[in-house]
């Protein structure tokens, strides 16, 4: 019996995923840079593999690289060639990149991508990016490389705003057509920025037109099935039952794991590459994950 992580509020850790960079291609308006604060170095390759290899000994099935923008790392394929057998590889992007570097990742071993894309109108996704409006259409050929390259299921992911919330409908179809599954999720307005789109309202509407529903046990997520399409709904904010049911542990692109996205107080710094040293960290780490929302929950416990 392989060993596995669950901590003393009974969560196993199954996911692990790993910001490969800080640095990015697009400045989106609601970003939260995974939780990171500002990095002073990127974690090397070596580092990322022997993490992997510990996570593996320790149950974690899937992991996903994100940044940052991961398609940025001139390494990239060659450290997913480098991650354990049977582990699930996936890789959350904005696409910019992707057209280009599909194949080499498929062939490197990559299972498949989430792609960010907030918008299916150039000048609102411009808005939201602060990229060229041509862009968009870079996006959408990295989904098609994508599906052409096997990467799937590809999910889109989508930070419902006011922006974008009317467009709900039509995302619905594209990836119908496309044969994505939309990832509808809520802001995490950290800022303070009130551009939050209604998903509440959003959610009642897929509700009522769904054919089915199914509950992930991973963070309790909700999946739609409307019509052959997928909507899967994701709402970290406040929510106690996300927080219960998480199953996942982070590392920062500068090689510390995080065992919650919203604290920066408890990291676990890593420098090294000996995988033994790492599993007794991400066992460490792992005692140190608790709900960040709980029943008592108290709003003016933030970031530090
Ligand atoms: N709220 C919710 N999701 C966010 N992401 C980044 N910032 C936020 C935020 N403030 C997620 C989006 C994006 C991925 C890279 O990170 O899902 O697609």
């Amino acid at each position: 019996m392989p060993m596995t992580m669950v901590d003393s509020f009974g969560r196993m850790v199954t996911g692990l995923r790993i910001a490969l960079t800080h640095r990015c291609n697009l400045k989106c308006i609601y970003c939260h840079h995974e939780g990171e604060l500002e990095p002073e170095r990127e974690i090397p390759a070596e580092m990322v593999a022997s993490i992997a290899k510990a996570a593996a000994d320790l149950g974690v099935r899937s992991l996903k690289f994100t940044g940052g923008e991961p398609l940025l790392r001139k390494d990239l394929a060659d450290l997913i060639s480098q991650m354990p057998d049977g582990l699930e590889v996936s890789l959350t992007t904005n696409g910019i990149l992707l057209a280009r570097q599909a194949h080499d990742l498929a062939d490197a071993g990559l299972d498949r991508v989430n792609v960010s894309l907030d918008s299916l109108r150039p000048e609102t996704y411009s808005a939201i990016t602060g990229c060229k409006e041509g862009d968009m259409q870079k996006v959408l050929a990295g989904i098609k490389a994508s599906n052409d390259e096997g990467l799937a299921p590809i999910k889109m992911n989508v930070v419902v705003l006011k922006k974008n919330e009317a467009e709900v409908p039509e995302m619905i179809e594209f990836c119908r057509q496309k044969g994505l599954i939309l990832q509808l999720i809520e802001l995490l307005d950290l800022k303070g920025l009130g551009i939050s789109g209604d998903i509440d309202g959003i959610e009642r509407k897929l509700q009522a037109m769904a054919d089915s529903v199914k509950t992930r046990e991973m963070h309790r997520r909700k999946k739609y099935f409307l019509d052959g399409a997928e909507v899967e709904v994701v709402r970290p904010m406040d929510n106690t039952e996300f927080c219960a049911n998480c199953t996942r542990l982070r590392v920062t692109s500068d090689g510390k794991i995080k065992p919650c996205l919203l604290r920066n107080d408890n990291l676990i710094e890593i420098a090294t590459c000996d995988c033994e040293k790492i599993k007794d960290l991400l066992l460490a780490a792992n005692a140190r994950r608790e709900p960040y929302f709980t029943a008592k929950f108290d709003s003016s416990r933030n970031q530090s």
